[in-house]
């Protein structure tokens, strides 16, 4: 049985991504921190004949990494799927320490110490999944924090990339544009969420990249709005 393993899967895309994975020979690793949302995508999951665990830890601190780690166990897992984050919108000079701290830790801290960990464990073809941004390639006013914890990303992992081919393990990077999830509700403005990609859209692009054969790495996916940028 194929061990994945998604954080943020409580809501938005990591929902969708546990749900286009679930299958009856996966065991799907399902983290977030909402008991509650989590254990309706367990709910929807279970439906496909997936196993399912909830593994509740905040990533924006060092103790909740360890603990989800150890939590994941031993076993190696066959993908990894950084997907748990947050935006903070405004301007620079706004941005107050604890919400560096919070986005840094969920956006940049925790995937790095998560691909640091599980990487030398996982088999050849197995798949470590990065959700990025079209902000991890394009600067926007106000989105200073968050396109930083993006760009960054976007380094590190695709260095590691390069230290992983040997054992075989692929990285592959996804750049959604704005997508209808929760994480608008928080940035002010007028944002049109029924123009968004959704998503099942983002899940999609996953799938498709994880499903090609071992000895084959879609590095980088752009999944960019047909009518342009928002
Ligand atoms: N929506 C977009 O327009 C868009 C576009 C490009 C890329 N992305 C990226 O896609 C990823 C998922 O975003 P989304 O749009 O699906 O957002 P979302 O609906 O707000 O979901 C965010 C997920 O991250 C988890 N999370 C947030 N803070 C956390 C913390 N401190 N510790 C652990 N988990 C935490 C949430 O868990 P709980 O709810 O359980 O706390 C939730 O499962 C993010 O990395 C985001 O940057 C989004």
């Amino acid at each position: 049985m194929k061990r994945y393993l998604i954080t943020g899967a409580s809501r938005g895309i990591g929902r969708a991504i546990a749900l286009k994975l679930a299958a009856p020979d996966v065991m799907l690793l399902l983290h977030g921190r909402d008991t509650v949302a989590l254990a309706e995508t367990c709910r929807a999951a279970d439906k496909s004949g997936a196993k399912t665990a909830k593994l509740i830890h905040d990533l924006a601190t060092f103790r909740g990494i360890d603990d989800l780690v150890a939590e994941v166990g031993h076993k190696p897992i066959d993908l990894l799927v950084n997907n748990a984050g947050i935006a903070v919108v405004k301007p620079f000079a706004e941005i107050t320490r604890e919400e560096w701290e919070q986005t840094i830790g969920v956006n940049l801290i925790a995937p790095f110490f998560l691909i640091q960990h599980f990487a030398p464990r996982m088999p050849p073809g197995s798949s470590i999944v990065n959700i990025l941004s079209i902000g991890a390639k394009t600067a926007y006013p106000n989105w200073s924090i968050y396109c930083g914890s993006k760009f960054a990303l976007e380094g590190l992992s695709t260095a590691i990339r390069e230290e992983l081919r040997s054992r075989k393990v692929r990285m592959l990077n996804i750049y959604p544009a704005a997508t209808d999830t929760d994480i608008w509700n928080a940035v002010s403005g007028d944002w049109p969420r029924e123009q968004m990609i959704s998503a099942a859209d983002v899940a999609e692009a996953v799938a498709y990249a994880i499903g090609q054969p071992p000895a084959v790495t879609i590095e980088n996916i752009t999944l960019s709005n047909t009518a342009g940028t928002l």
